[in-house]
């Protein structure tokens, strides 16, 4: 797995793709990716020079930090979820992160047992105004 940051045109496009398709009830515009890119790392992972996932790490500030780990849905249950979360959590915890959040969609099964075998544990579930689905906030135990 080649890991490369948002800052050039086409991670940045690879990054919104695969963003884009996992949350299609909040779909961000590549200003709005380049806004987050400037606070948090966003980062795509490729495998033989194929996107296969994405992530989010926002640094802790006088919130946790967060980590969210997110795997193309064809390219799911084959260790790349793991290795992206990993790497994001050592992220977190090299920018001083003792407490972690993640969040994942309410509708999202993979992402829920994925996120509790990690160790995380539920602590909020809310919907945004105009949403329908809910997402749920967890904390690393
Ligand atoms: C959650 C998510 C990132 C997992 O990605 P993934 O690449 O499937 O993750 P992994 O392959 O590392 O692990 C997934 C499962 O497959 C299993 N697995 C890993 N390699 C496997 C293999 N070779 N064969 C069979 N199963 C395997 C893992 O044990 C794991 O089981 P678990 O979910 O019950 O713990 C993915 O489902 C996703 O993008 N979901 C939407 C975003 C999201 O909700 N992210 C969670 C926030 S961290």
């Amino acid at each position: 797995m080649r890991v490369q940051a948002v800052g050039s045109e086409a991670a940045a496009l690879d990054w919104q793709h695969i963003h884009n398709l996992i949350i299609p009830t909040d779909p961000l515009s590549a200003d709005e990716i380049a806004v987050r890119a400037q606070r948090n790392i966003l980062e795509v992972a490729y495998v033989d020079g194929v996107p296969v996932g994405c992530s989010t790490v926002r640094p802790p500030t006088s919130e946790p930090a967060t980590v969210i780990a997110r795997v193309l849905p064809e390219k799911r249950r084959q260790g790349f979820g793991a290795q992206i979360y990993q790497r994001g959590l050592a992220k977190a915890r090299e920018l001083g992160a003792q407490v972690v959040h993640t969040v994942v969609l309410a509708s999202n099964d993979d992402g829920l047992r994925f996120a509790r075998h990690q160790g995380f544990v539920e602590i909020d579930r809310y919907v945004l105004p105009g949403d329908t689905i809910a997402f749920v906030d967890l904390r690393l135990a």
